[in-house]
């Protein structure tokens, strides 16, 4: 058959075929308790270290670690791919593979979130579609001129919604879903009499996705100067508007690149830039920046520039949300545009070359600020200056190091032209009534207090694997933790935890990669509602380091905590991760320190003072959990 196999047939495919069937036409299994052993048929040894484990329907050699469910093994010993392995099990069990269309009835059946990721898929299929068939001539047009190639349109999944009030709803019906699904999708809505209609009627599409590349969510662009401009999907199961940045998935590889990731407005930004080679880019979609955005980028990056239209730079909202990233611990630099101009317009009108120049000029937010309000401050009459010289205040008691704030006092009082004298009274007696106690957001001090609490104390969390009985098989992941292994295991025992912590972990939280892409494929297994039994999970890794992993943690015989504890497991994960990442800036913090400081060092340095301050507090504090 051509196309995806439905995960339910592979699914019976695998259930069909007991695995110590299978195993036992190619080794001489004998039974051992629970399980079955063997002489390994991956490694030459003496003395049986090859287990085959019945219930689970997985094997796993204590020898050289390779491990699996039945489709692996026969992949491993016929040495085929996926697909031609599933097909002699297929074979082996009567199944047919030939395509058979899925039922209505069975698609009810799959869970909520799967439903919604299928019928985003189907929708976005069906606009790219749209858009690159004969309906399509006029939003190609329209990309064409906007200078989005074909290629482009094609990376970033761009499609057109027909003008016809339900095209996509009746596409989707006849791929088995339900109105009532495309309703809480929000892809259609209902009218008079319970009639439903397409929400997305002759608009250009951007699919929204998850960090997995799925579509989640649409926006639509008319094509001409109508109102509203833009469309987009409602919040629903599987979309928080708050929490996504649009087009993460493409450009987080470049944020690790480049060192720095820029955050724009718009959809058509994203892809202008990217028209233009400058791919690290990634869009708030017109809303002031969340912390659980902030957070996302926290964690690909040490650096944000902000490339705002010009006006947008200017409002409170824009000003709050730029907080919200420095107080995740993010240098955060605003670059600025001429004004009218919005990064797409501005890269197109001026090139590449222009934007970088623009982006290497980019101010630290608190230069921005201080210039922002000079530059609208009524200067010339007294109760414009007395205005003004109240929200230089305000920035100036923002920042942590009094070098630097002394720095940017003296070149406030220049600008509004009163002396530094009086503007160092005014911010003393501000912050005096703030309450801000100067000696407690000294540097120095918060750094000596580290040294005792960051020793020892994560000696039991970086304990290795080898000390937990996992089996010999796990010794091969040099690094893994004994809570990286436990928490994972847990998840492995019990699938509803998977969803307890699903929002305050992600595969990104756990340092060993093998185990990072262990979290991914348990996501990905939950996420497809098919996690009946431990054999499944093999089915959504590639790697065949992780089936050892998966292999190995489901054999090994050490006891586990009880499923409660599992929250406990994550907090100690990120603890772990936490305490590393102080660790490493207090490296760069005295690598910085050792050399003479001038404005630019002394800017990168109170950045990095600002995110050590974050950590450790949040060290003391228990950490929040919340993403
Ligand atoms: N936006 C929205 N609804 C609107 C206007 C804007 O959701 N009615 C969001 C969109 O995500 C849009 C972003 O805010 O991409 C920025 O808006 P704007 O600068 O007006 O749009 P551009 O992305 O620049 O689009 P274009 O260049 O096509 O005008
Ligand atoms: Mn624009």
């Amino acid at each position: 058959m051509s196309g995806p196999i439905p995960e339910q047939l592979i699914a019976e495919i695998r259930e069909r075929n007991d695995i110590v069937g299978v195993v036992s036409e190619y080794v001489q299994l004998r039974r051992t308790g629970k399980s079955w052993k063997g002489l390994c048929p991956f490694h030459s040894e003496k003395t049986p270290s090859f287990n085959v484990n019945q219930e689970e329907q997985f094997y796993y050699c204590f020898g050289c670690g390779a491990g699996g469910n039945v489709i692996n093994f026969v992949m491993a010993m016929e040495n085929l791919p996926f697909r031609d392995a599933l097909g002699r099990l297929a074979e082996r069990v009567g199944i047919d593979l030939t395509p058979k269309a899925v039922s209505p009835e069975e698609r009810r059946q799959r869970s909520e979130r799967e439903k919604l990721l299928e019928l985003h898929q189907a929708a976005q299929e069906f606009f790219v579609r749209n858009l690159f068939g004969d309906a399509g001539t006029l939003a190609r047009q329209y990309l064409a001129a906007r200078g989005v190639k074909a290629e482009t349109a094609r990376r970033f999944g761009l499609g057109f919604a027909l003008p016809e009030w339900r095209t996509l709803l009746t596409y989707l019906q006849k791929q088995g879903f339900g109105s009532a699904d495309c309703l809480a999708a929000g892809l259609a809505l209902e009218g008079r009499n319970a009639r439903y209609y397409d929400r997305f009627r002759g608009r250009l599409m951007f699919p929204v996705c998850n960090g997995r590349g799925q579509p989640i969510a649409f926006g639509g662009r008319v094509l001409d100067a109508s109102q509203p401009k833009y469309l987009n999907s409602p919040e629903t199961l599987i979309f928080s508007k708050g929490n996504n940045l649009y087009r993460l998935d493409l450009a987080r590889v470049a944020f690790r690149e480049r060192g720095f990731a820029i955050v724009v407005e718009g959809y058509m930004d994203v892809i202008g830039l990217y028209e233009a080679g400058v791919d690290n880019v990634v869009a708030s979609l017109g809303t002031a920046l969340t912390e659980t955005q902030a957070r996302v980028l926290q964690r690909f990056t040490d650096e944000v520039v902000i490339a705002f239209d010009g006006d947008a730079a200017g409002e409170a909202a824009t000003w709050r949300g730029l907080d919200v990233l420095r107080s995740q611990g993010l240098r955060v630099r605003v670059l600025e545009l001429p004004g009218g101009e919005d990064p797409d317009t501005f890269v197109r009108k001026y090139g590449r070359e222009s934007f970088e120049e623009l982006l290497s000029e980019a101010a630290g937010l608190t230069e921005f600020k201080l210039r922002t309000i000079i530059r609208r401050g009524e200067l010339s009459s007294v109760d414009g200056k007395v205005a003004t010289t109240g929200r230089i205040i305000e920035v100036l008691t923002e920042i942590d190091s009094p070098v630097e704030q002394n720095e940017y006092l003296r070149w406030a009082a220049a600008m509004l032209k009163i002396s530094e004298d009086v503007l160092a009274a005014e911010l003393a007696a501000h912050q005096a009534k703030a309450g801000i106690e100067s000696s407690s957001r000294h540097r120095i001090s918060t750094r000596s207090n580290n040294r005792e609490d960051g020793k020892g104390s994560s000696e039991a969390s970086t304990q290795r694997i080898g000390r937990w009985q996992g089996g010999p098989g796990l010794n091969s992941f040099a690094g893994l933790s004994v809570i990286e292994a436990t928490l994972l295991r847990l998840l492995l025992d019990d699938r509803h935890l998977i969803d307890q912590v699903r929002d305050v972990l992600s595969p990104s939280d756990f340092r060993h990669p093998v185990a990072q892409k262990a979290m991914e494929c348990l996501l990905d297994c939950q996420d497809a509602g098919e996690f009946e039994s431990g054999a499944a999970i093999f089915d959504y890794a590639q790697d065949a380091s992780v089936h050892q992993l998966f292999a190995g943690l489901l054999s090994s015989r050490t006891s586990l905590p009880p499923s409660q504890a599992c929250i406990h497991y994550v907090r100690r994960l990120q603890l772990m991760q936490l305490k590393d990442d102080l660790k490493r800036l207090e490296e760069q913090i005295s690598r910085v320190e050792s050399k003479p400081l001038d404005s630019n060092l002394m800017y990168q340095l109170d950045g990095l003072l600002v995110r050590y301050r974050r950590v450790r507090e949040e060290i003391s504090e228990g950490f929040p959990l919340e993403h």
